[in-house]
């Protein structure tokens, strides 16, 4: 017999992220260029300003970072417009969510999230061993007049993704506003905007703008999508300086690293890459909506950097199939999705092979 965990943690099924390149080519022995369109990264690879930021700051990693990410916290309030003790740092904006539950969320204690939204809310509410209200999507977009139903008196936090992961919706300012009213000031609000950068919708919320009458609510961005960072890990929320500095209580020291600090800081300055992201992703969007559309694969119109399809069929043989021609999408069963997939945004050729693969894939093929 050896120690069991506790009973929340025996319930938990671990988060499975895309898979990455190198073990797909180990598992499948695969030669030639494998193309990772999984994990919704920037196909345009890192901001050179970032880069050159990195090569600039390797000599210094003998050093521990600054622990309150000082520069980085001005750049960013200033790029934002906000305060910089309304600012909390994380080790992806996974940590900072883990941080909300650990500063507010007690064994026991309710919370609200969305069904078929990223995952790793419900998985943050079980290592919380909180009571989750799992609220149904209406149309692939997160139901508010539900969420704000199934808050009640005693519910810690609501959360709520925007644009969803994995169905690439967005609700506007209007819903926002409304949505927020309802919920009592007691009940924290998460925005989870890890896609902000690339929605295109001029309804999208002013979440930051919102923050003024709505101090209960905290807005999560993230450097691992539009600013090509992912492997860095750097996240942050943006809130109330109150309810900034008891999350901050929560954060170990020093889990910002050093040279993550620099890339990022370079990177808010890289309007570039920041700009040419967007375009590309566009392009890519549309490109990719009329291809599918010719191949009969119904696509949700998406805000981010991804696209949910559906195969018409248990979407695994086609996952399975894709990868087998070098090109790894994102299956999305554990959402409760098994004809669906997620596929990312890529450049111009990769859209085109990603295509071809799934035309492939369709039609039973893995060669
Ligand atoms: C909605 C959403 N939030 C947060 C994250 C995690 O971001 P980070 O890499 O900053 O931890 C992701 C990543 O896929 C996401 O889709």
């Amino acid at each position: 017999m050896i120690p069991q965990p506790k009973q929340n943690v025996q319930e938990i099924s671990p988060y499975v992220p895309g898979k990455p390149i190198e073990e797909v080519r180990r598992e499948l022995g695969l030669k030639g260029e494998i193309l990772k369109l999984a994990s919704n990264e920037n196909p345009l690879g890192p901001s050179p300003l970032a880069l050159a930021a990195l090569r600039q700051g390797l000599t210094g990693v003998h050093l521990y970072p600054d622990d309150s990410c000082y520069y980085l916290g001005r750049r960013l309030a200033g790029h934002l417009g906000v305060a910089e003790d309304q600012l909390i740092f994380g080790n992806g904006a996974v940590e900072v969510i883990d941080f909300v539950m650990k500063s507010y969320v007690s064994p026991g204690d309710h919370v609200v999230l969305a069904d078929q939204s990223f995952i790793m809310y419900a998985i943050a509410a079980k290592v919380a061993g909180a009571r989750a209200t799992v609220v149904p999507l209406r149309d692939h977009t997160h139901d508010l007049d539900a969420m704000a139903r199934a808050v009640d008196a005693r519910t810690k936090v609501v959360f709520v993704v925007n644009p969803n992961n994995p169905t690439g919706t967005a609700f506007g300012q209007r819903q926002a506003s409304a949505f927020l009213r309802k919920v009592p000031r007691s009940c924290l609000v998460v925005f989870d905007e890890a896609y902000y950068e690339y929605v295109d919708d001029p309804a999208f919320p002013d979440s930051i703008g919102l923050l003024a009458e709505h101090p209960n609510l905290i807005v999560l961005r993230t450097f691992s999508k539009i600013y090509g960072l992912a492997g860095l890990r750097v996240g942050y929320g943006i809130g109330h300086p109150d309810l900034i500095a008891a999350i901050r209580k929560v954060r170990l020291p020093f889990n910002v690293g050093l040279l993550s600090q620099l890339a990022c800081r370079a990177a808010i300055g890289d309007r570039r890459h920041v700009a040419r992201s967007r375009r590309v992703n566009a392009a890519g969007k549309k490109y990719l909506y009329a291809r599918f559309q010719a191949l009969g694969v119904p696509a949700v119109p998406s805000q981010g950097n991804f696209i949910l399809i559906d195969t018409g069929r248990d979407s695994q043989p086609v996952f399975l199939a894709m990868q087998q021609l070098g090109v790894i999408v994102r299956p999305v069963k554990n959402y409760g999705m098994p004809t669906q997939l997620r596929v990312t945004v890529g450049t111009p050729p990769q859209n085109r092979r990603l295509v071809a693969a799934l035309k492939k894939a369709l039609a039973g093929r893995s060669r």
